[in-house]
């Protein structure tokens, strides 16, 4: 039996931060994971992969697409699917060793196996009884099931699944027009698959700024995607090379069938906490499975916490993240914290996009008086040079103090752009505030800049 200071239940990008901030605060401490590679859903089946396959089709589209008018001519580049893959799997390797790296540097011992909290203070894997002070979890997420939808990994898959097909489909149906749905059927339609997505509500991407679910579809239309608003599917039936996809249409259900080489099942993700024992620990939990922790993320049983996709929140890395640093203060006796009011959502699709903070449905349901500065990336000369005029900058502001309250941002590298406004936000920034600082000529941030200009005074490009 080993004694540590903490240890951390999983090592994904909650865990394994947190192991590294407690490492850094002097705590002595430990992680165990039951996958083979650290690094969790993120690096080895999640973020990671889905974003070299992002970039790898994206360079495919713009040959296919971009080169000629630029004068550069020649024949476009071919897929070879077994050396995207391998591709890929370097990517998650050199990543994933990067951890095991940072986890030798910081002396935090990897306890490999799948980890049980038989009691506080006490950590159990395999035969093996390890004590610790406090104890995180950070078990992270899986795909949610759909009644009727068989997964078998092959035809009828999670993302996981489609992050390793054998080919690329010739007709790809996906299920749910959430994150995961887009970006990977993004990735297919521009690799060649005829890409089907069928979705329950009356508009993609739940939650998003209206104006941007629209550009976004039909952005995403334009690029080859069809879409089957308004349906809810019923069941597949899949032999071992083909499925159908059975759905009603809510809005006079009506039945209809659609052929698939394969199916993505993306309706969600629900927190993963099985063989950890919190039945017999009677840990809380919440009406949705996830495991109930108060403001320092202390869940019902002291000395015992949890963080990430297993908590209440945006199921996002980097939430996560945040919150494996502010539990790790929080052991150490400092004070940890985490501004859930500003925590960016990203989607890597072409055209990105990125939101943050309030939306204008949830400052209309809060009675919140808000002015809206929007500007299009047709008025940028970067845009426009880069084949990239599609989409604007959103910037929401309080119509008295000018204070930011949120931005929406549809557009080239709107994932990198939507943090000049998590910055800004976090020094409680107005509008004005970042028009008057002076940006860079010819660059996508003008756009940011014109969008909080357009709060005030007006834009000048437009
Ligand atoms: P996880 O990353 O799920 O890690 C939990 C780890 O705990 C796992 O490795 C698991 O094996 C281990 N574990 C569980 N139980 C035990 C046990 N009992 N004993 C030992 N080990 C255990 N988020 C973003 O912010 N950006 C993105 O671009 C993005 N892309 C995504 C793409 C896909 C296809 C998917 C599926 C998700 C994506 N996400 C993205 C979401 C992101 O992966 C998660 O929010 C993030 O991984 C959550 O981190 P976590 O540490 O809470 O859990
Ligand atoms: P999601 O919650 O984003 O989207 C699920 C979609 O499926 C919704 O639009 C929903 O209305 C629809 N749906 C649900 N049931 C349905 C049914 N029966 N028929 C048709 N449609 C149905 O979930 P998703 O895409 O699976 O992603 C899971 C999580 O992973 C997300 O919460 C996200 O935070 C995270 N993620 C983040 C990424 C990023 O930050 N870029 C990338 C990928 C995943």
């Amino acid at each position: 039996m080993s004694s540590y200071d903490v240890i951390v239940i999983g090592a994904g990008p909650g865990g394994y931060v947190a192991a590294i901030r407690c490492a850094q605060l002097g705590l002595k401490t430990a992680v165990v994971e039951g996958r083979e590679t650290l690094g969790g859903t993120c690096l080895n089946v999640g973020c990671i992969p889905s974003k070299a396959l992002l970039h790898a089709s994206h360079m495919l589209h713009e040959a296919e697409h971009n080169f000629a008018e630029m004068g550069l001519k020649g024949k476009s580049p071919s897929v070879d699917w077994k050396q995207m893959l391998t591709y890929k799997q370097s990517t998650i390797d050199t990543n994933t060793k990067g951890i095991e790296f940072l986890f030798k540097k910081n002396k935090i011992d990897w306890l490999k196996g799948w980890g049980s909290v038989p009691e506080a203070g006490k950590v159990k894997v395999g035969e093996e009884v390890h004590e610790a002070k406090s104890i995180i979890i950070a078990s992270g997420s899986e795909p949610s099931a759909l009644p009727g939808v068989e997964v078998d990994e092959k035809v009828v898959v999670t993302s996981t699944g489609a992050l390793t097909l054998n080919k690329v489909p010739k007709k790809l149906v996906v299920i749910g027009a959430g994150v995961i749905g887009l970006e990977l059927g993004s990735v297919y339609a521009r690799l060649g698959a005829e890409v089907t997505v069928v979705e329950f509500l009356d508009a993609i991407t739940p939650g998003m700024d209206p104006e941007v679910q629209k550009t976004f579809q039909r952005t995403l239309k334009k690029q080859g995607m069809k879409f089957v608003m308004g349906a809810a599917v019923q069941k597949t039936e899949a032999t071992k090379t083909k499925a159908k996809v059975h759905y009603k249409l809510r809005k006079d259900d009506s039945e209809h069938v659609l052929d698939a080489d394969t199916v993505l099942v993306a309706t969600g993700r629900k927190p993963y906490v099985e063989g950890l024992g919190l039945e017999a620990l009677n840990v809380e939990m919440t009406k949705r499975g996830q495991i109930a922790v108060n403001g320092t993320w202390q869940t019902s049983v002291p000395g015992v916490y949890a963080i990430g996709d297993v908590i209440e929140g945006p199921m996002l890395a980097h939430k996560a993240e945040d919150e494996g640093m502010a539990v790790a203060e929080v052991i150490a006796g400092k004070h940890g914290h985490v501004n859930y009011g500003v925590i960016p959502g990203v989607i890597y699709t072409a055209p990105e996009v990125g939101s943050v903070g309030e939306t204008e449905a949830t400052l209309k349901e809060a009675g919140r008086a808000y002015k809206v500065g929007k500007f299009g990336f047709m008025g940028n000369a970067r845009a426009k040079a880069n084949f990239a005029g599609e989409g604007f900058v959103k910037i929401l502001a309080d119509k008295e103090t000018d204070r930011i309250l949120g931005a929406h941002i549809i557009g080239p590298a709107a994932g990198e752009l939507i943090h000049e406004i998590c910055v800004a936000m976090e020094f409680g920034a107005s509008a004005q505030d970042l028009a008057l600082t002076c940006h860079a000529h010819p660059t996508y941030s003008e756009a940011v800049r014109e969008a909080a200009l357009a709060c005030g005074d007006g834009p000048i490009h437009m």
